[in-house]
C-alpha cells in the first residue's frame, strides 16, 4: 500500500546550485555515506522528491507518518496552494487509520487529532501576526508531546526545534507536479535517508 504510488516519487540527494557551470544542467545524484554515520556525525539529510501528481503526495506522507513519533516536528512551507494541507491530511489519515474530517487551520490556526502514534497538531500559522501569538495555540505542548505539523513555519521559526523534519513544496512543470525538498536534522537525518534512500 505504501509503495503503490512509490514509482510516481522520484528522489534524488539535494545539492546546492553550482555556480558556475551550465545553467539548466542537472547534477549527477551523489552517493551520500551511509545513513548511521550521517546522524553519528550530526549532520542534516537533504532529499529532493519530484512528485508526479497528488496521490505521489500522499504517498510521500503516508511514508513519513509511518516513521513519526511523539516530540517530531514537521514543518510544511510553500506558496499558497501548493499542497501542504494536502499532505497533512494524508499524514493525518495514515496515522490515525481512517478517513478524518481534515479541514485546513487557515482560521482556527491550529486542529487536533488522536492517534495511537501520540495526538496530532496541525497549524497554520498563515495569519500569525507575531511568533509569541502561537504560546496562546498550545505550541509548548504540542512540540513536547505531540506531532507538530505545522503549515507556515517561517511565522514562528524561532519557537521550532533545531532538530525536526523541513518539507518545502513547490509548483513544478505541469500543474498537478510538485517538488518536495526535505531537510532531517537530529534523529530525523536517519530516518530520512532510510525513507528516502538516495537515487
Ligand atoms: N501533487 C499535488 N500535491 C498536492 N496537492 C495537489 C497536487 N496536485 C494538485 N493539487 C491540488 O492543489 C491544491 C492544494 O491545496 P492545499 O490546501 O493543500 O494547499 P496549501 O499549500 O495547504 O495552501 P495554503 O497555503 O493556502 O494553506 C488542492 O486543490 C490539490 O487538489
Ligand atoms: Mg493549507
Amino acid at each position: 500500500m505504501l509503495l503503490q504510488a512509490a514509482s510516481s516519487i522520484a528522489v534524488a540527494a539535494w545539492r546546492p546550485p553550482r555556480k558556475t557551470g551550465l545553467r539548466g544542467c542537472r547534477a549527477q545524484p551523489r552517493r551520500l555515506q551511509p545513513s548511521g554515520m550521517e546522524a553519528a556525525a550530526g549532520r542534516q539529510v537533504e532529499r529532493v522528491a519530484s512528485l508526479a501528481d497528488e496521490a505521489a503526495t500522499e504517498a510521500l506522507a503516508r511514508r513519513i507518518a509511518g516513521a513519526a513519533r511523539a516530540g517530531d516536528v514537521i514543518a510544511l512551507a510553500g506558496d499558497l496552494g501548493v499542497g501542504k494541507t494536502r499532505f497533512a491530511r494524508a499524514f493525518v489519515d495514515a496515522l490515525t487509520g481512517e478517513r478524518e474530517e481534515v479541514p485546513s487551520p487557515t482560521f482556527t490556526l491550529v486542529q487536533t487529532y488522536d492517534s495511537p502514534a501520540g495526538p496530532i497538531w496541525h497549524f497554520d500559522l498563515y495569519r500569525l501576526k507575531q511568533a509569541d501569538e502561537a504560546h496562546e495555540l498550545g505550541i509548548e505542548e504540542a512540540l513536547t508531546d505531540g506531532i507538530s505539523l505545522i503549515e507556515w513555519p517561517d511565522r514562528a521559526t524561532s519557537l521550532l526545534p533545531e532538530q525536526r523534519l523541513d518539507l518545502h513544496l513547490s509548483f513544478a512543470a505541469s500543474p498537478n507536479a510538485r517538488t518536495a525538498r526535505l531537510v532531517g536534522r537530529g534523529s530525523w537525518a536517519e530516518r530520512l535517508a532510510k525513507l528516502l534512500p538516495d537515487g
